[in-house]
């Protein structure tokens, strides 16, 4: 296969450490996401993940480290939450990515509206763009749902839908998924599953965070398990079977591994 223009990784982190005060919650951290490779991050509970996400989001800077974004390398005196998104980088999070009391058209452009010559806001040309985006981004078809329904009437999954069709037709090349599912009904997470899925198809990339195992493994081309602040694996899909990545992870959870060392 010929490879496309352009960097090959979404993101690459290069001995990534992060303290809180004298608690060290990631050591070493080296890995990078290929520009359309969906990576799922698997870990217990405290082993870094949400921390690495923010690093990565621009919430704050790791202690030590080097991250190179879209070919681009991070300057972390600079890097924000603004620029995250400047370099592609998008996250979407359970609850407080969507303005509850917006309707569905002004949320799709918050903080980057499209502005008329004299400065108002083009509604038009915004209604039509979120319009488009619910029907060929998401696949949302007639259900009552329009540009100018309220945040506050979809479903959980619609709404992960929503952010993710934001930070797809801005170009994210890279969105984090960081628990994405929690407490939604089964056929909500199907709609999230199939959100990742596409944009897998669309050529970006993405890093899923969940502790359903079975969902990770469905969309995921890749798993990075993740212990106690250390990346301990990276295994490609096609190299391990859902049971024995399952097996894996309890392993780690009985501190097996420990016992190896
Ligand atoms: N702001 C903070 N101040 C101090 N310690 C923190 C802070 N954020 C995270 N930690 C610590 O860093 C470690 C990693 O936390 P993190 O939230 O990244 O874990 P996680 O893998 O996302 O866990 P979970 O699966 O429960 O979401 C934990 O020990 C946590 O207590
Ligand atoms: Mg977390």
């Amino acid at each position: 296969m010929i490879e496309p223009p352009g960097p090959r990784y979404a993101v690459q982190m290069i001995n990534i450490e992060k303290y809180f005060g004298l608690v060290c919650a990631l050591k070493n951290v080296t890995f990078d996401v290929g520009r359309n490779e969906i990576v799922g991050l698997i870990g217990d509970n405290g082993a870094g993940k949400s921390t690495l996400v923010k690093i990565l989001t621009g919430v704050f800077p790791p202690t030590n480290g080097q991250m190179v974004v879209a070919g681009r390398q991070v300057n972390f005196k600079t890097y924000n939450v603004k620029q995250a998104h400047a370099h592609g980088v998008e996250t979407v999070y359970q609850d407080r990515s969507l303005g509850e009391k917006q309707v569905l058209w002004r949320n799709f452009f918050v903080g980057r509206e499209i502005l008329r010559p004299f400065g108002f806001i083009d509604v038009k040309k915004e209604k039509a763009i979120a319009d488009e985006i619910m029907v060929n981004t998401i696949g949302f078809r007639g259900k009552g749902i329009t540009a100018d329904s309220k945040v506050s009437k979809l479903s959980g999954g619609e709404r992960q839908g929503v952010a993710i069709g934001r930070a797809m037709h801005f170009e994210a090349e890279l969105i984090i998924l960081d628990e994405p599912t929690v407490a939604l009904s089964l056929k909500e997470v199907r709609k999230v599953l199939n959100f990742v899925h596409k944009i897998k198809e669309d050529g970006k990339a993405c890093m899923y965070i969940s502790h359903d195992i079975q969902d990770v493994y469905e969309i995921s081309d890749r798993f990075i398990i993740m212990d106690r602040g250390e990346i301990v694996a990276s295994i490609a899909k096609q190299d391990i079977t859902l049971k024995a990545l399952d097996d894996f992870l309890l392993e780690y959870a009985h501190g097996l591994k420990d016992k190896e060392a």
